[in-house]
């Protein structure tokens, strides 16, 4: 199979794009002819060695989109010819591939109504998504929530999602992007680059942080007494806030078919929309990463495999 993978860590420039070998179904698993896998902040932090040890050459990419090409004899839910998408096992990597094995029992069906593409974006900025707004925060119709970083891949899935609740939303972008971001729902937008947010929003109920750094840190100060923060850029543990009187949180992103089915359940009901995609082939990863990288974008840079 055709494959974009890395044999070193370091830059884009170490992505390479060959053939490597078919996998198999081992127990209870399924192969994937995948026909599209996006690209996610994980994959760059991967690529250059942020992350625990690999064994080269490493196949980037977690999640994918793509058709049941062979099944373990253990596996009775899905069959050869299904449309499915998912997102690899936590700490596995491999979807820019033509071809992946997972366990059934972490992939979905794919809706007949989403394109491969769309269903590749979806995955684990949705898994992400519906584990920080729903499942973490426990976002309730009526609260207010500041999501950070509204035109990312993770935040446009929790701009939808919160509005969906019946939320309202605050959300920070560039200038570029302020349209984008009212597009998904928002009901108040600051532009980071003429706004200090910290000045400009108050009285929050929850708070979504998906830029990290210091704008995680400063997103304490918006939050009502009794307030609640998730953070998922700022590393495995959630940032220590600077008052006493709010929590601080770390979703934690498991993969199971149910949060999968949720996100196409999401969709049918046409509560959420993709995000805008940009294409690329899997031979250039390397372009691809150099945009993930550079972190000012919107939506999703999805490959498309076959
Ligand atoms: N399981 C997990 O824990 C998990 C899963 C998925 C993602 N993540 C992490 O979550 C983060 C977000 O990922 P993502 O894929 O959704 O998006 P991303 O690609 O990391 O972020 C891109 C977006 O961030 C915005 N941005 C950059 N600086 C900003 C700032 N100072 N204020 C507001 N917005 C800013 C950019 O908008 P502008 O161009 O308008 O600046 C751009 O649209 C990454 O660090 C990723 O590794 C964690």
């Amino acid at each position: 199979m055709k494959a974009a993978f890395i044999k070193q860590f370091g830059g884009p420039e170490v992505l390479e794009y060959g053939d490597l070998p078919d996998p198999v179904a081992a127990a209870g698993e399924v192969v994937v002819d995948v026909v599209a896998a996006s690209v996610n902040g994980a994959d760059w932090k991967v690529r250059s060695g942020q992350y625990s040890q690999a064994v080269f050459p490493l196949v980037l990419g977690r999640d994918f989109s793509g058709v049941v090409a062979e099944v373990d004899g253990g596996v009775d839910d899905l069959k050869v010819g299904d449309a499915v998408f998912g997102v690899l096992e936590a700490g596995r990597e491999g979807a820019y591939a033509e071809k992946l094995a997972i366990k059934a029992a972490i992939v979905a069906k794919k809706p007949d109504g989403l394109s491969h593409v769309d269903a590749a974006a979806l995955g684990l900025t949705g898994l992400t998504a519906i584990s920080a707004i729903e499942t973490t925060l426990q976002l309730k119709r009526g609260e207010t929530i500041l999501i950070q970083g509204g035109a990312g891949g993770v935040a446009s899935f929790a701009i939808q999602l919160a509005k969906h609740i019946g939320a309202r939303v605050i959300t920070t972008t560039s200038a570029a992007n302020l349209d984008y971001v009212r597009g998904l729902g928002a009901d108040e937008v600051i532009d980071y680059n003429a706004q200090d947010f910290t000045k400009a929003v108050s009285g929050c109920d929850a708070v979504f942080d998906t830029v990290g750094g210091d704008v995680a840190q400063k997103s304490f100060a918006v939050l009502n007494p009794g307030g609640r923060a998730a953070f998922i850029a700022s590393g495995a543990q959630a940032p220590k806030p600077d008052r006493i009187d709010v929590t601080s949180l770390r979703p934690a992103v498991g993969r199971a078919r149910a949060p999968l089915e949720r996100i196409a359940q999401l969709f049918a009901a046409g509560a959420i929309r993709p995000p805008e995609i940009k294409l690329y082939r899997l031979s250039q990863a390397a372009e691809a990463h150099r945009v993930s990288e550079s972190r000012h974008f919107r939506g999703k840079l999805v490959f498309q495999v076959r």
